[in-house]
This record gives C-alpha cells, sequence and structure tokens, in this order.
C-alpha cells in the first residue's frame, strides 16, 4: 500500500526516531530535512557555510534555500510507495511548496501526525541525545543504558552531542517552532489530514500508537 506521511511536532519529540521506525515496517524512504541538511554541511560547500550559521542558531534555514534542496532531494527518490517526512515542511510557505510539488506527481498526502509530549520530557530528550558521529545513530544518555565513553553499538562511532542541541540554541529553535512551525497544525486540520499522538513513553509505546492511528485511518 502507498502511505505519504509527515512526522510533526517541536524539536526533540521524536519524530526522527518514529519516521525510521515507520520507514522500516512500511518499506518507505524516510527523508529528513534536518539529516540531509546536515549532510551538506558536511561536504563543505558555500552554501552549507550559510546553512550551517541558521542551524547553529537555532533559526530556520530561509525557504528559498531549503525547498530548492528539498525538491533536488525528492526528484532523485522513488515515490511510488511512499515517504515518511520528518522537519518538512516546518513554515506555510514550504508546505504550499510541498503541495504543488505532490500535485504535479499527482500524490496525496496521506496523514500529517502531530507528536505531542510536554515541554519538561522535550528538554530532557534533546538534553540527552547524543548522535554517532560516523554512522549517526541516535541514543539518550536518559533512556539507553550508557557509560561515559560509550562507543555507537551498530558501528563502533564516537557520540557526540548535536551543536544545536546546546541549551541556548534549544530555547531559541522552541521559539521558533512556536513562531513559524505550529502554524501548520491549523493548516494540516483545516485539510482534515492532521492526527495528534501522544509521545509520552517509551520508543515502542509511541511506535504502537502510531501504528493504531493509521490502521484506523486506512
Ligand atoms: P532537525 O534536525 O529537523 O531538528 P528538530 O526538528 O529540531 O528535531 P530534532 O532532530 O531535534 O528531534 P526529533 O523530533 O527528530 O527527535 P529524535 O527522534 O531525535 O532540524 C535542525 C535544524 O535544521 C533546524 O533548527 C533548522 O535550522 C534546520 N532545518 C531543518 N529542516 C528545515 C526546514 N524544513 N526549513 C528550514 N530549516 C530547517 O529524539 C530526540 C531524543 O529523544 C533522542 O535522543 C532519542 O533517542 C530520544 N527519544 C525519542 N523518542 C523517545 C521516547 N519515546 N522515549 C525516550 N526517548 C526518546
Amino acid at each position: 500500500m502507498k502511505t505519504y506521511l509527515i512526522l510533526f511536532g517541536p524539536p526533540g519529540v521524536g519524530k526522527g526516531t518514529q519516521g525510521q521506525i515507520l520507514s522500516k515496517d512500511l518499506g518507505i524512504p524516510f527523508i529528513s530535512s534536518g539529516d540531509a541538511l546536515r549532510e551538506e554541511i558536511n561536504k563543505k560547500s558555500d552554501i552549507a557555510e550559510k546553512m550551517c550559521s541558521f542551524m547553529n542558531n537555532g533559526e530556520l534555514v530561509p525557504d528559498i534555500v531549503v525547498e530548492e534542496f528539498i525538491s533536488k532531494m525528492l526528484d532523485q527518490y522513488p515515490l511510488d510507495k511512499g515517504f515518511v517526512f520528518d522537519g518538512f515542511p516546518r513554515t506555510i510557505h514550504q508546505a504550499e511548496f510541498l503541495d504543488s510539488y505532490l500535485g504535479r506527481i499527482n500524490v496525496n498526502l496521506d496523514a500529517v501526525i502531530s507528536l505531542l509530549l510536554p515541554k519538561e520530557e522535550i528538554v530532557k530528550r534533546i538534553s540527552g541525545r547524543r548522535t554517532c558521529e560516523r554512522c549517526k545513530a541516535v541514543y539518550n544518555i536518559y533512556f539507553n543504558s550508557f557509560e561515559d565513553d560509550a562507543k555507537c553499538k551498530k558501528c563502533g562511532g564516537n557520540l557526540v552531542q548535536r551543536e544545536d542541541d546546546k541549551e541556548e540554541v534549544v530555547i531559541r529553535r522552541v521559539e521558533v517552532y512556536e513562531e513559524k512551525t505550529e502554524p501548520l497544525i491549523a493548516y494540516y486540520k483545516n485539510k482534515g489530514l492532521l492526527i495528534e499522538v501522544d509521545a509520552l513513553g517509551t520508543v515502542e509505546d509511541v511506535a504502537k500508537r502510531i501504528k493504531e492511528v493509521l490502521s484506523d485511518r486506512a
């Protein structure tokens, strides 16, 4: 079955974690704008330098830059089975851009899953996040059993904190989310696509809830 999904919610709510699970379960591509932008930054291109300063300060990369970037990415993916998006769209402008891109390839979104979590839990998830430098696997020092000098369980790489997970940057990311991204809730509610899911609990609990809401909708 074809499934076209967006995972939506504030920084650190668990979009990436659940996106990977959905991608595996449904056999559809997982497309994370944040991961893709970080990968581009590692290439150290001219555009990467500009993106990096927005990201490290907790600001959104300008719409025009992200839209061009995402459009090139989408052109390369086989979208015939579906996709799960994480981190895109993040503004009304980006949502309209996505609508028009999908319109051109005759694809309709099935659902926008909005993950809900109290602020204290968001702070804990972000401050505890560690990412493998090499394979980008994501861990959490509060929720996974963890030694101080732990290495990645998948590839043995070093685990590091993301530059934009520092406290002052996280505060700005949450402000930017409330200002620029939250309006998308009404945008997708009006289209009848928004499904709210409680993101409190273990990764498995949340994955189960998402599976249930998707099967209710099918
Ligand atoms: P991006 O990478 O998209 O960051 P984000 O939206 O702020 O989201 P996060 O990656 O912080 O969190 P997440 O919800 O994916 O949570 P995760 O699963 O990792 O964007 C970064 C920057 O890029 C932006 O600030 C912006 O500058 C730029 N950018 C990206 N897209 C853009 C766009 N479209 N337009 C403009 N600019 C853009 O989980 C967090 C932690 O919690 C992990 O440690 C995880 O292990 C843990 N965890 C997850 N679920 C659970 C659970 N159920 N229980 C316990 N722990 C859990």
